[in-house]
C-alpha cells in the first residue's frame, strides 16, 4: 500500500464530474487499499477517488467502524435535516455547518462486485453525502451555512 497526495481546494480535478466504475481491477483494488492507507494517515473519516487524483465514482468512509468501501455509490433514500459541523480533507483546517439528512441509505458496490446496502444516521450520513458531492464535483464550502473556528469543536472531522 501507497500514501497517495490529496488534492487541495483550487486543483481543477475536484470540480469534475468522476465517472463510473465498470470492471473492478487489480489497479482499483489498489486504489481503495492506497485510500484507505491515505485517510488513516490524515486522520480522516472518509475520502474520495477525485481527491487523490482519479475521476472514478469510489469512496471510502470509517467512522471508526472499519473501512466501508463504496464503488459507484447510490444515495437511495434520505430523511430529516441535520445542521453540524464538518471539514474536508482537500480544504484543511477549516470547518463549516453544512444542512445535510440526518438518515440515509446509499447502495454501492463493494470490492468484489457485491450490491451493499448501507444505511446510517449522524455523521455516517453526513459522510456518506459528503463523499457523493466530492464524486459531482461539490465541495462542502458550496454548502456551508456557516464557518466554525476548529478549536471551539470538541471532535473535528474531516471527510
Ligand atoms: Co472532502
Amino acid at each position: 500500500m501507497a500514501i497517495r497526495n490529496i488534492l487541495k481546494k483550487g486543483d481543477e480535478t475536484l470540480r469534475k464530474r468522476s465517472r463510473d466504475v465498470g470492471e473492478i481491477t487489480v489497479k482499483i483494488i489498489t486504489l481503495l487499499d492506497d485510500m484507505a492507507e491515505t485517510m488513516a494517515s490524515a486522520n480522516g473519516v472518509g475520502l474520495a477517488a477525485p481527491q487523490v487524483g482519479l475521476l472514478r465514482r469510489i469512496a471510502i468512509i470509517d467512522i471508526g467502524d472499519g473501512v466501508i468501501d463504496l464503488i459507484n455509490p447510490v444515495l437511495i433514500e434520505q430523511e430529516g435535516v441535520q445542521t453540524e459541523a464538518e471539514g474536508c480533507l482537500s480544504i484543511p483546517g477549516i470547518q463549516g455547518i453544512v444542512e445535510r439528512p440526518t438518515r440515509v441509505v446509499v447502495e454501492a458496490l463493494d470490492r468484489h462486485g457485491k450490491l451493499q446496502r448501507i444505511e446510517g444516521e449522524e455523521l455516517i450520513a453526513r459522510a456518506l453525502c459528503h463523499e457523493i458531492d466530492h464524486l459531482d464535483g461539490i465541495l462542502f464550502e458550496d454548502k456551508v451555512i456557516r464557518y466554525v473556528d476548529p478549536a471551539e469543536l470538541e471532535d473535528p472531522e474531516e471527510v
